[in-house]
């Protein structure tokens, strides 16, 4: 699988529960206990994938893509404000104004960071990197995607040597924490490596 599959299949899994979330913002008991569970979900993707984008792909674009240090940057910058509003999403009770207030900042953020990627990003990567370099890089995050970590960790470096090292430890204590308090049953579907 190329990276660019693999990140526009994350893309649109995400894309799917901001849909979901937008139709639903009720406030009677179950629609408020289904939002919860729908952006628990959305906590781990997006804490997943952004972290493969920040190990793999980021240091790709740096690398090959003319202008990739400015694009990066800015990418970067965005998910940092991002992870914020994942992790006030994460600590607050679906329902309560905190939570409700960081997924309206939040929804609009998203999308406008996906269309980024992908109009922006996207066609610089596809005409700088060839074809077997990107199909390296997707098989690298698909095998990657299970080890990454599930929850935000806004207070650490967003660069690829962190989630090399620590990060990796992060994502292990995250994992044992999610076995432990049910939320591993909120995790989304995984893709099949390539
Ligand atoms: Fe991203
Ligand atoms: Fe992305």
């Amino acid at each position: 699988m190329d990276a660019l599959t693999f990140l526009r299949t994350d893309h649109e899994g995400v894309l799917g529960i901001l849909e979901s979330l937008e139709r639903g913002r009720g406030s009677g008991e179950a629609e408020v206990r289904a939002r919860g569970n729908l952006v628990t979900t959305l906590v781990i993707a997006e804490s997943q994938h952004e972290a493969l984008e920040e190990q793999f792909f980021w240091p790709e674009v740096r690398r090959t893509v003319p202008d990739g240090d400015d694009l990066a940057d800015r990418a970067i910058g965005q998910e940092d404000g991002a992870k914020k509003l994942l992790q006030q999403l994460k600590n607050s009770r679906a329902g309560s104004s905190e939570f409700e207030e960081a997924l309206t900042r939040f929804i609009p953020a998203a999308r406008a960071h996906i269309e980024f990627e992908q109009s922006e990003v996207w066609p610089a990567f596809a005409d700088a990197i060839p074809p077997e370099t990107s199909n390296e890089l997707g098989r690298k995050m698909a095998a990657a995607k299970a080890m990454a970590p599930t929850r935000p960790h806004p207070g650490t470096p967003s660069g690829p040597g962190y989630l090399k090292t620590l990060g990796m430890v992060s994502a292990v204590v995250d994992k044992i924490r999610d076995m432990i308090s049910g939320r591993r049953s909120h995790y989304p579907p995984t893709v099949p490596p390539a």
